[in-house]
């Protein structure tokens, strides 16, 4: 067994693992850590057990993008989710980010806003969520099915409170370079505030910030200028999912909305743009589909990255074909610490369990999948 993996390892330098670079930063292969929300961060502080985890999940020159990280008290959705608002929160990253320079990753920080997918008993002070609009989410069952959630109707922000939310962002990014990340992941994906404002099925605005294409993507496009402006464009990456309908955030022309911010954020000069493929109707399910993302590959100058449903099959076909430059995994990174060597080696991968993605044990379903070395001794 161990001499036929040697063999295949001689001969084959698989698509995913061949070198990439990303701006400044030397990737050694394209397997992508895909930002997975863990809920383990009690009291919204990352805990010591996350050093752990990442740097399981760190390989030299791999690039690594941390779970989704509340900006501010009113963009908390979930429980125990980690936040980068406070100085606690700030040093609390420092030793998880320190573990994964220490072997050589590369570590961005998703920087979240949920805007109304949330309730009043996360918000400071009891207050309403807030929204681009106060359009209440129907749905009580959570995108991944597990949770049955209460949502409170969101409160539509005014206009002039619109730039002191791209200010928290700005701040949060700030603290995430405080902290030692190598750069963030603005989220604009997944129905949360960044995608509320630019899907037309839920943004109701008649105003700037409103009602055409430029107007939508306005509130998205200025974060990222000011992020950039603050942290320098090339630590900067954006995720969107234009195609997605989570947390009832459809549009009605998704091709038009992503090529446009595909083709806006040339601008900017960002590290990368990171689109959920059109596959990924629900969070949890591959579904053949017509649309594709390559318009979008072809129209944004920067390096692309996509996610949703890949196995080694598919990413190494993706990259080959040119359609992306890196691929994101998410479910199969949980179960699978060392999946870029697996990928490498074509060896076997453990099977994840959903059941544990989000419990809030230190250890279970967490930092307790196997790596290769402990399967084959
Ligand atoms: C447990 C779990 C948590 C997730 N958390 C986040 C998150 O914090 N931010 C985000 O943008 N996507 C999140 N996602 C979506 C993943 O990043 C990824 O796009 C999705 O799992 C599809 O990729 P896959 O088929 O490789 O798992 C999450 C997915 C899972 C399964």
């Amino acid at each position: 067994m161990e001499n036929k993996v040697v063999e295949e390892k001689e001969v084959d330098m698989i698509p995913l693992m061949t070198p990439y670079k990303m701006g400044n930063f030397e990737l050694s292969h394209r397997v992508v850590l895909a930002p997975l929300t863990r809920q383990r961060s009690y009291g919204n502080v990352p805990q010591p057990h996350a050093i752990l985890y990442y740097s399981q999940r760190t390989t030299k020159g791999g690039l690594l993008i941390g779970e989704a990280t509340v900006i501010s008290e009113s963009g908390i959705g979930y429980k125990d989710v980690p936040g980068i608002w406070t100085k606690e929160q700030v040093e609390a990253w420092k030793p998880i980010v320190n573990a994964v320079h220490a072997k050589g990753g590369i570590f961005f920080c998703q920087i979240w806003h949920v805007g109304r997918v949330s309730n009043k008993d996360f918000q400071p002070n009891g207050h309403d969520p807030i929204s681009c609009t106060n359009k209440q989410l129907i749905a009580p069952i959570r995108s991944d099915g597990l949770d049955v959630e209460q949502y409170t109707p969101p409160r539509r922000l005014t206009i002039d409170e619109i730039p002191h939310i791209v200010n928290d962002f700005r701040v949060a990014a700030r603290n995430a370079i405080e902290a030692g990340f190598d750069g963030v992941e603005i989220h604009g994906a997944h129905g949360y505030l960044i995608d509320q404002f630019m899907k037309d099925q839920v943004n109701d605005r008649s105003d700037k910030y409103g009602g055409s294409l430029e107007n939508r993507c306005r509130f998205a496009l200025e974060i990222v200028e000011a992020v950039a402006n603050e942290i320098g464009s090339d630590r900067v990456g954006i995720r969107i999912s234009p195609f997605a309908n989570y947390n009832e955030s459809g549009d009605t022309n998704p091709s038009s909305l992503g090529l446009y911010m595909a083709k806006s954020l040339n601008k900017y000069d960002i590290a990368y743009c990171h689109v959920v493929e059109p596959r990924m109707k629900t969070a949890w399910e591959k579904f053949e589909c017509v649309e594709s993302l390559v318009p979008l590959r072809k129209a944004f100058k920067g390096t692309f990255m996509v996610a949703g449903g890949y196995d080694r099959e598919d990413g190494n076909r993706v990259v080959v074909e040119d359609r992306a430059d890196l691929v994101a995994y998410g479910r199969l990174f949980i179960s699978n610490p060392d999946l870029p060597k697996r990928f490498e080696l074509n060896a076997p991968l453990n099977k994840y369990n959903k059941e544990t993605f989000y419990t809030s044990d230190p250890v279970v379903g967490y930092i307790d999948y196997p790596v290769l070395e402990s399967m084959t001794r």
